[in-house]
């Protein structure tokens, strides 16, 4: 379906006129195809985890670290605060668990995942791929509480590809892996589990309770007088007199025990004291064995290998029964809920028929525009002035310009692209009428026009220069590919 997708917007990128890209696309489904990330698969637990009915604690957050020796944060940092600790917020063990014995604990080897089957077991490019990991503890009984750290992935060597799975907490020891099919051939599932839930368990009270477990020193020294002493950013002020290191113009906390006999201006260096030992106890220590419950993969109940087919639904193209250069076309990705619409620009257009009524100035059909946020209008007007004085193309322009002014300004949030031109082959007489000399002075004058606007200049001079491939008018594939890259990139860019 993608590469339909681009193989459409390339028909129409080298073309003259515009595009109305009406998109409707969640961020959700444009992160799938983009590789979700670790903050994502955490939101999505996340997510879920507020859907659920609460049948255990999640850890909460709502102190700042040591607060009296911070500044304190105004009421928007705190808020803001609580908005990115809700959103890693993780399951904690259900009550009557918090001392699990080892076998009762998530084990990665007695644990399976299985490929959701579907109905006519055929999967293709642009679907999704869900895979049910079950897990298991030790004496493979089923857990019934999740929180378990799990990573995915869905990967073909012979295709040099892979694309991360979002994992989603079931809350009952079920978990969902969601994996977007993003190429045709072999994919093969990989999950594992990087710690237990319980092993988080003891991490997440590392982490809040014990954070002198990698501690730090300085060094003091006046004269042969010396003495180190502890630094953190948090020390207890009942074992002595502290030095204030805190950084004046950031605010960032920093202090160490001031020694007896020397000041705090004797301060000579700052240094890892070291990791400290003995942080849990001998039980919790088995909850953290490599090759045993850290990092272990999750076997497959029954087969871990797809075949993904080609993608079945295309963006499909109507015919208008119109010529192709000409126009007007349409294209709907009902899928995605996207809308495409091409047509050429007015006269002096150099194409050998056009209706009367189907010709449009670009500033008309902008001014026809609802615009928002939706809206990506991508227009290219070049080739086809490069017969008159320059003077009608910046005639042409500047009307343009208004209206894009306009349309930015009733409906800001809509996203104008504009192509520049590029060289060409100049066969025989080609120069005559199309000579690049034309068309680089065009070129020059359209970037003028429109560099204090919001627009996006797809930059098709530099890109057929810079290439290596024989100029043409209509540049090769992959520079094209280039261009829809860089405009989907402006697109898609959260
Ligand atoms: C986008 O899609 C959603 C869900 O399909 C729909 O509710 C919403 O109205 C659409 N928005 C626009 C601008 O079409
Ligand atoms: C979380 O779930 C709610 C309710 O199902 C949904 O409306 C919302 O968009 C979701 N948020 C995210 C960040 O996925
Ligand atoms: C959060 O704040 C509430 C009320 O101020 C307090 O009772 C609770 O103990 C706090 N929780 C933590 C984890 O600090
Ligand atoms: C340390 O110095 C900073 C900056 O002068 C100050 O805001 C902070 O209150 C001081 N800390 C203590 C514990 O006095
Ligand atoms: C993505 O798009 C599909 C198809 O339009 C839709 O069913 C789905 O709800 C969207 N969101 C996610 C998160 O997949």
């Amino acid at each position: 379906m993608l590469v339909k997708f681009w193989k459409h917007i390339f028909i129409i990128l080298f073309l003259f006129g515009i595009i109305f890209l009406l998109r409707n696309i969640t961020y959700e489904n444009w992160t799938i195809y983009s590789m979700s990330t670790l903050p994502k698969f955490l939101n999505w637990n996340q997510n879920q985890s507020s859907r659920l009915p609460g049948r255990h604690p999640l850890f909460h957050h709502n102190r700042t670290f040591c607060p009296h020796f911070g500044q304190p944060p105004s009421r928007e940092e705190e808020m803001e605060e609580q908005v990115l600790l809700d959103s890693i917020e993780w399951p904690l063990l259900p009550s009557g668990y918090a001392r699990p014995s080892l076998s009762q604990t998530s084990d990665p080897a007695h644990s399976l995942f299985k490929i959701i089957s579907k109905i006519d077991q055929r999967w293709y490019v642009g679907d999704h791929l869900e895979v049910l990991v079950h897990l298991h503890d030790f004496k493979g009984r089923p857990k019934r509480y999740g929180g378990d750290f799990l990573l995915a992935r869905l990967y073909s060597q012979e295709h040099g590809a892979a694309v991360v799975g979002q994992v989603l907490d079931h809350k009952d020891g079920l978990y969902t892996v969601r994996f977007p099919l993003l190429w045709e051939g072999s994919a093969q599932v990989e999950v594992i589990m990087v710690h237990s839930s319980e092993a988080i368990n003891v991490l997440h009270r590392l982490r809040e309770k014990r954070p002198d477990r990698v501690f730090f020193g300085s060094l003091f020294r006046r004269g042969k007088k010396t003495k180190k002493t502890a630094c953190g950013m948090c020390l207890p002020q009942d074992q002595g007199a502290l030095c204030n290191y805190t950084d004046l113009h950031s605010g960032e906390p920093w202090y160490c025990y001031k020694p007896k006999k020397l000041g705090c201006d004797n301060r000579i260096n700052h240094y890892k004291g070291g990791y400290l030992k003995n942080v849990i106890n001998k039980e919790e220590a088995l909850l953290f064995q490599s090759g045993v419950n850290v990092k272990v993969p999750i076997h497959s109940s029954s087969r871990d290998t797809i075949d993904v087919l080609p993608s079945k639904t295309e963006m499909k193209d109507f015919s208008l029964k119109t010529q192709q250069n000409v126009g007007p076309r349409i294209a709907v990705d009902s899928t995605h809920d996207i809308l495409l619409t091409y047509r050429c620009h007015g006269p002096p257009i150099r194409f050998t028929n056009v209706l009367a009524s189907e010709l449009r100035y670009i500033a008309n059909e902008l001014d026809g525009l609802a615009g928002g946020p939706h809206t990506v209008v991508a227009m290219s007007i070049w080739s086809h002035f490069s017969t008159f004085p320059v003077e009608v193309y910046i005639r042409r322009l500047r009307h343009i310009r208004k209206a894009v002014v306009r349309l930015l300004g009733r409906a800001p949030g809509t996203l104008v692209v504009v192509r520049t031109g590029n060289p060409q082959a100049l066969e025989r007489d080609a120069s005559l009428y199309n000579s690049d000399w034309f068309s680089i002075q065009l070129d020059v004058v359209l970037r003028a026009m429109f560099k204090d606007l919001d627009v996006i200049l797809v930059d098709a001079w530099q890109m057929c220069v810079a290439h290596g491939q024989p100029h043409n008018i209509h540049p090769p594939p992959a520079i094209v590919k280039n261009m829809v890259d860089l405009m989907l990139s402006n697109i898609c860019h959260d």
